[in-house]
């Protein structure tokens, strides 16, 4: 007998601050259809009753209805017809936090165009420096944004408003967005960020004050959960794409050559797995959520030794979060997220395979590229730029609707709101006995790489 399996009720409904009242000035727009009999139905707004499934599979619908649950799903994200903040009121501030990433600019600029043009809100401003921008005592001032200080600024990486790692105070924080009078908070930024906002949202809601908190994820790690693509994610599997080009090169320009490269990620392997995949010049891919061994009968290097010997050229990807396993000896560092520091297992396997076929007498023309940051600080690709476009525009309209604590994901294809403290409950992993891990097996061929397996 097939075993039944459990099915997956989430409480996904989003907080808001009230009821909204006000007519969405998008209903008088120039975008209220193309016939003026036709009625302001128009495709684009959406209620709080479209929603989208959490697991779109027949299957898990058939699972639903079987054992009388609803279905989870999320609210889906867009423009309101009626909205919460009167628009000449509204103080809205922005900030970027965590690690760089393609695309923040293109978020920023969205929206802001989206808060000016679309609903004349006057009022935006930059925090400097992620939350420190909020402390008094870091002393940076808001900068005020406009459609013109943000025209140009999609052409270029990293942020124009600066970023920062650390928590903050959430009490302060609250107490300067009291101060300035600010009405709305977006949040760019990682897992952390997030957290920060989920806690200041909280806050926000113990003091009973009428602020909306709204978080765009943001990483080239694409490790957030229940949120299907970061943006920056694309952008940074192409630029890691290009390196392993290079490392393919290099590895056939010589013989035993080998091309290492190392790419980040710091818990999850999205990035070297998906761009190993987009190249298929890899023939080893190691990732933080796949053990693996160097030394042993089916260990990494006896693989490797057998690949030069029947090719002559070999192309390793490795993410910096695999292998850690190999340093419990050492002493953890953090960083001022409180994100554990991961050791160099790049050099560390390039010194591994180099003593290796020292040992046994065989030449080896090893190339060890570490892109680091290159990878993330290179503006968007247009892929990711019109990705970034949509989320600015979404956060803005959740942001007026008087939706709070919430950040704007895409879920089967739709952009969706999920309530913050679900996309922080647990990173998003590759999944070793999921399509993707498994597309890259069949495509390097490469075999467990367990020691005696
Ligand atoms: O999370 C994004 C990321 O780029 C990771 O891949 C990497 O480990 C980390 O940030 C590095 O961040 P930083 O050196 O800026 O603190």
């Amino acid at each position: 007998m097939t075993k039944k399996r459990a099915i997956d009720v989430q409480n996904l409904e989003i907080e808001t601050l009230g009821p909204p009242k006000i007519d969405s000035p998008l209903l008088g727009s120039s975008l209220k259809g193309r016939d003026s009999e036709e009625s302001i139905d128009w495709d684009a707004f959406f209620d709080d009753g479209h929603r989208i499934l959490m697991d779109a599979s027949l299957d898990s619908f058939e699972r639903y209805k079987e054992q009388g649950a609803v279905p989870s799903s999320f609210e889906q994200a867009g423009a309101r017809r009626k909205i919460y903040f009167d628009p000449s009121k509204v103080r809205a501030g922005i900030l970027t936090a965590g690690g760089l990433c393609p695309g923040l600019n293109d978020v920023i600029r969205s929206l802001v165009m989206t808060l000016f043009y679309r609903y004349g809100v006057q009022n935006i401003l930059g925090i400097r420096y992620g939350y420190q921008g909020l402390i008094p005592s870091f002393g940076h001032s808001l900068v005020q944004l406009t459609p013109s200080s943000v025209a140009e600024i999609h052409q270029f990486g990293g942020t124009i408003l600066g970023s920062s790692r650390g928590n903050q105070s959430i009490e302060e924080l609250v107490d300067s967005l009291e101060r300035t009078n600010m009405n709305i908070l977006f949040c760019i930024g990682g897992d952390g960020t997030l957290r920060g906002a989920h806690a200041i949202a909280g806050e926000i809601k113990q003091r009973n004050l009428k602020i909306s908190v709204v978080g765009i994820p943001k990483t080239i790690d694409n490790d957030i959960s229940m949120v299907s693509r970061s943006f920056g994610f694309e952008t940074a599997v192409a630029k890691a794409t290009e390196v392993i080009r290079s490392a393919h090169t290099e590895s056939q320009g010589a013989p035993f050559g080998v091309g290492l490269v190392k790419l980040m990620g710091r818990d999850s392997g999205f990035i070297a797995a998906t761009a190993a995949l987009a190249r298929g010049d890899a023939n080893f891919v190691l990732i933080p959520e796949v053990n693996f061994d160097i030394d042993g009968p089916g260990a990494l290097l006896v693989k490797l030794y057998e690949r030069l010997k029947a090719r002559g050229h070999a192309v390793i990807v490795v993410a910096e979060g695999a292998g850690q396993k190999f340093f419990l000896d050492e002493q953890v560092v953090k960083d001022a997220s409180g994100n554990t520091l991961n050791k160099d297992i790049g050099q560390f396997l390039a010194d591994k395979i180099k003593q290796y076929f020292q040992k046994l007498g065989q030449d080896l023309n090893l190339k060890y590229i570490d892109p680091s940051y290159i990878i993330r600080s290179a503006p968007a690709n247009s892929s990711d730029q019109v990705f970034c476009s949509f989320l600015g525009q979404k956060a803005a309209h959740a942001a007026m609707a008087g939706k709070t604590d919430l950040l704007i994901g895409q879920w089967n294809d739709h952009f969706v709101h999920v309530p913050i403290a679900m996309a922080i409950a647990k990173r998003k992993k590759v999944d070793p006995m999921g399509e993707l891990w498994s597309s890259v097996l069949e495509r390097t061929g490469q075999p467990s790489l367990i020691a005696g397996k």
